[in-house]
This record gives C-alpha cells, structure tokens and sequence, in this order.
C-alpha cells in the first residue's frame, strides 16, 4: 500500500483555503505561482502516519491481542496474590510492580490490597511519536536494562523490549549461589533461585559454574550462545500466532520462531536433557540434598553438593528443557552430575 504522498495533501489543503479566499469582497491580485516542490517519499507499509496508529489501535488488532492474553499464565495465575508482601510485590500484583519500575523499590510495609495483572501493568504510554527515529517503544512502561536484584552490579540488557521480560523473569535475592571452598548451610526448603531464573539463564549467568569437562559458553553478548543473540523472549514466545492458542500474548513458543534457523526438524529438548536431569536427581536425593519430589533439604553440605542443588532447582524452575541456553544447561548439568559423582 502507497501512501498519499506529501504534495498531493498540501494541494488539497490549499485548495480548501482558495474557497475560503474566493468569499472575500475585494480579491487581490494573481500571485506569481511558486516552483514546484520535490516528491515525498512514499512511506512505508505501517511504519508512518496515522495508518500505523491504526494498525496498532484498532478492534481488528486487539482482539487477538486480547484472546491470547485471556489464555495466558500472566492473567489466569493466582500468584499475584503473594504482592501483598513487600518482599514479593516487585513481581506480584500490579501496585508493587509498578512502585518497583517507577520509584525503584516498592512499599516497605506492603500492599492491602493488589491487582491482577494486566494490560496496564506492562503498558502505559507512548514515551515518542517519532517511531522512524526513535524506534517503536509499544507503549511499554520500561525496556531499559535490568539491574539484576541478586547482583545489583550486573545490567542485563538484551537491548529491546525483552528486558521487560527480565524485570521480573528472573532469580530473587533471597539465597546466595553456593561458591567458595568452605562448606554451604542451605536454610530453606524453598532453596534456589526462585521462580523464574528464564532470564540469567539466557544470559548464560547465576548458575554455579561448577568446573569440569563441559566447557562454560559464556555470558551475554560474548557469549557463545545463539539463543542469547540471535532470539529473544519476545521473539520466542509472541510471535505471529498459528492457531489462535500461541504467540502473541499468550507467550507460548510459536514454532515459526525456530523455524528460521532449526528448518522443520525442532528439538525441543536440549539432548539428554532429561536423562541427564534423572541422573542429577538421583545423585542429589542418595546425598540427601534433595527429596524424591525435588524440595530442598536444610542442612550443612559440601559446597559442591549445594552448588549442584542450585543448578537442579535453576533448570527446574526454568523449566524450557534447557531451550533457554542449551551450552550452558548442558555444561551445568554434566559438570554438576561429575562433581557429585566423584
Ligand atoms: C506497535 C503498536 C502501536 C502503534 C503503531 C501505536 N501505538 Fe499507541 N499504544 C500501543 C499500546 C500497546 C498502547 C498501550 C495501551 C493500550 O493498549 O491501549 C498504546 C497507547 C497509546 C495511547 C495512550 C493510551 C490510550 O489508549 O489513550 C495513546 C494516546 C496512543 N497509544 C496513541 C497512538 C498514536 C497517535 C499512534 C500513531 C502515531 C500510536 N499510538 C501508534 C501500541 C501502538
Ligand atoms: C510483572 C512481572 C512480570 C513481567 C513483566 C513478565 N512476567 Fe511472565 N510471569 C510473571 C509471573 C508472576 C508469572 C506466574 C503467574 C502465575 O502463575 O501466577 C508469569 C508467567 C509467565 C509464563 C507462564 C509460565 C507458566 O508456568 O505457565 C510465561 C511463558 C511468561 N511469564 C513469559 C513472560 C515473558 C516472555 C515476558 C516478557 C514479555 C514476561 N513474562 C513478563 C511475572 C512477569
Ligand atoms: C524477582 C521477581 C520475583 C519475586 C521478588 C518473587 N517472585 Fe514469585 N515468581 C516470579 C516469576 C517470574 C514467577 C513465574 C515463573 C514461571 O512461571 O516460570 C513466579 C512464580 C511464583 C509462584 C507460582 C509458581 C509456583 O511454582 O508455585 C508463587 C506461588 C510465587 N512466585 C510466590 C512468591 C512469593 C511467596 C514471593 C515472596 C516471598 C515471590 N514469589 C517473590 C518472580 C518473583
Ligand atoms: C507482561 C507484560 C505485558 C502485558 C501484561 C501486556 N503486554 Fe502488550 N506487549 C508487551 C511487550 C513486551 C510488547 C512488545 C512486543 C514486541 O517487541 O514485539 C507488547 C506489544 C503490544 C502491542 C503491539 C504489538 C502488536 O502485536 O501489535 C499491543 C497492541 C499490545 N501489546 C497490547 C496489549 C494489550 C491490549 C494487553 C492486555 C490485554 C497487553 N498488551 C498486555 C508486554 C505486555
Ligand atoms: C529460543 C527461543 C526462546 C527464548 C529466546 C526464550 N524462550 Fe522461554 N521458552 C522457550 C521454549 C521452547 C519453552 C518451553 C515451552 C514448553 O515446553 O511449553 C520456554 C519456556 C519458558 C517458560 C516456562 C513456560 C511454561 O509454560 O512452563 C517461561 C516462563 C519462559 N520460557 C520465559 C522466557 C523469558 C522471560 C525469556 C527471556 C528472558 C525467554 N523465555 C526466552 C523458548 C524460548
Ligand atoms: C537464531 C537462530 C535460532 C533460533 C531462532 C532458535 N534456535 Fe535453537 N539453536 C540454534 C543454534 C545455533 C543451536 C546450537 C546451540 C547454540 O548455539 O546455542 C540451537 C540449539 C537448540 C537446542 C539444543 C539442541 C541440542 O541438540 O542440544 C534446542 C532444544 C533448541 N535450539 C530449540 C529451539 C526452539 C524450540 C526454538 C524456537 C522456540 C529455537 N531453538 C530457536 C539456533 C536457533
């Protein structure tokens, strides 16, 4: 689709205002006419004027936007309920969150009463109109680089609208990752990086890098890891849907989005990963580190047992099968499961 292009609405303009002169009693003389002006450029399909508005603000745009939504874990979960505690409102209920990305920390005391989220928990307002220059922004109240809650000193940043993702899809700061020589107290059933370690896992960060023979892929954009630079939460998981079921924002994986690179033969499993995760359990339930069911056991261990137990409850809780990093969940899992075993 042309767009009407910039001359062909200032003669329209004009000729409105020529009616407007040709009402007035006394008409002045014939002006010397102008020199013509140079062609506008045709804009681009979606990208300028007010039909991009339209493309993104219009019933037949949302209403997908909404039934993907409907089905999603963001607007179905109940664990919202939990950001009535201030140690949890950063990512839970939508009063905390925003507390968190607007003031930087969120009510010391907690929240009464918190919402579910929702559109506007993520979207607020455009912070540009100049989508050309500026890049487009989605109305999203934050992408900028997330300075990562269990280390402070760390700005992720995957340069996009992803880093929305990383504001909450990531490890909180109650428990340490097990390093050092010394032996490693695990106070808690509830050990490891709660709940959603998705995003230092793509950054191929905040496991415990235990050494081995599995060579570490590296971290973030030095990373050997494609997952990391050449895709994206958001490419991932809001593609354009198949069914009407995925992509979008329903956030579950379109297969479009691999097929770019992995053809029509996806894996979807990391390879061995399930064995390999089978073994490491074993291994951690005859340490007693771990029950059958996977909680954590308190006690004093062997750093190393404490670290490979970080490493089971991070792929667990990340739960893609080591999609998120493949190098990096096999070099955790085969360096945790040597350790313990020697
Ligand atoms: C890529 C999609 C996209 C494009 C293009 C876009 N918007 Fe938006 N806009 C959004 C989203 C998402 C929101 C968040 C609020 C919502 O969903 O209604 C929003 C919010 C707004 C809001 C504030 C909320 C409201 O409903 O009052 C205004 C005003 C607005 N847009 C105007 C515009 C105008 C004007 C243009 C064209 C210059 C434009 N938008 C282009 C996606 C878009
Ligand atoms: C405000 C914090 C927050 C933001 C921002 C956020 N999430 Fe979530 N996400 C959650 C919480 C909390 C849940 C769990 C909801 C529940 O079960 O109660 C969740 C659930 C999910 C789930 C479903 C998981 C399951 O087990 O069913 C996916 C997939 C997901 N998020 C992906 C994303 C992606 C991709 C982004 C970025 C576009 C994102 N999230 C942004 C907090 C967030
Ligand atoms: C740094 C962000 C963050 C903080 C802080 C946080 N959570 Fe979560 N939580 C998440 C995300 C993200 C998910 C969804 C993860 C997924 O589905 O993979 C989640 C999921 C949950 C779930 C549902 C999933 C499950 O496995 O049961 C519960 C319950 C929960 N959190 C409780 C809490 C409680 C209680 C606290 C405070 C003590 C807390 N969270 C603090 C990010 C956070
Ligand atoms: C968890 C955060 C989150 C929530 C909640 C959320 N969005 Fe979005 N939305 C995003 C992100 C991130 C993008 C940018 C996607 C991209 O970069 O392609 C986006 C993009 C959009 C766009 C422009 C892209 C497109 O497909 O046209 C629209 C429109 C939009 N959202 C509307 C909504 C509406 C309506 C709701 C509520 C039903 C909603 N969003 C809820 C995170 C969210
Ligand atoms: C290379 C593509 C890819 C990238 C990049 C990616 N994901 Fe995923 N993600 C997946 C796949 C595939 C799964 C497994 C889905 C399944 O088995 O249902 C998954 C699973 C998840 C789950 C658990 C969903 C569930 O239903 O249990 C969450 C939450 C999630 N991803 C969030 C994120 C976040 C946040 C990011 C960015 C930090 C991200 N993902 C980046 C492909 C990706
Ligand atoms: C930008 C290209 C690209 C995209 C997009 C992509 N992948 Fe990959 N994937 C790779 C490459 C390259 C590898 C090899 C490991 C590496 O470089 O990190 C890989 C490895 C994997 C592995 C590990 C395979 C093994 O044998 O251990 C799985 C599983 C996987 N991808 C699944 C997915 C899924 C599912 C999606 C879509 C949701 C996806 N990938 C999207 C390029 C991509």
């Amino acid at each position: 689709m042309k767009k009407i292009n910039l001359i062909g609405l200032l003669i329209l303009a004009s000729s409105l205002l020529f009616i407007q002169c040709t009402s007035d009693p006394i008409p002045g003389p014939q002006g010397e006419a102008g020199v013509d002006g140079t062609d506008g450029t045709n804009g681009v399909d979606g990208v300028d004027g007010t039909a991009s508005c339209v493309a993104c603000h219009s019933k037949s745009h949302r209403d997908p936007i909404n039934e993907t939504y409907a089905l999603s874990g963001h607007a179905t979960g109940t664990s919202y309920q939990r950001g009535t505690s201030a140690s949890c409102a950063q990512c839970h209920g939508e009063e905390g969150y925003l507390d968190y990305i607007t003031k930087g920390e969120v009510n010391a005391d907690g929240y009464t009463s918190v919402s579910p989220m929702s559109c506007t928990t993520c979207h607020d307002k455009h912070s540009t109109f100049d989508f050309d220059n500026d890049g487009h922004d989605f109305a999203l109240r934050s992408f900028d680089p997330v300075w990562l809650v269990l280390d402070p000193t760390y700005a992720l940043d995957f340069d996009g609208t992803s880093n929305n993702c990383a504001t909450c899809h990531q490890p909180r700061n109650s428990y340490a990752i097990p390093a050092g020589t010394a032996d490693y107290e695990v106070t808690s059933s509830r050990f490891g990086p709660h709940h959603g370690p998705q995003a230092t896992l793509l950054e191929g960060i905040m496991g415990a890098n235990i050494v081995g023979s599995e060579g570490y892929p590296g971290a973030g954009p030095d990373g050997d890891n494609t997952h990391r630079k050449g895709a994206s939460c958001v490419s991932c998981h809001m593609g354009e849907t198949t069914d009407g079921t995925d992509g979008l924002h329903s956030w579950t994986p379109t297969e479009d989005a691999c097929a770019s690179c992995h053809g029509t033969s996806i894996p979807t499993e990391v390879t061995g990963f399930a064995a390999d995760f089978q073994t490491l359990h074993d291994l951690l339930v005859a340490e007693g580190a771990i029950t059958a069911t996977g909680s954590t056991v308190s006690g004093t261990y062997p750093v190393k047992v404490a670290q490979a137990v970080w490493n089971y409850k991070t792929l667990e809780e990340d739960k893609s099968n080591g999609v998120h990093n493949p190098k990096y969940s096999k070099a955790l899992l085969k360096n945790s499961i040597e350790a313990l075993q020697n």
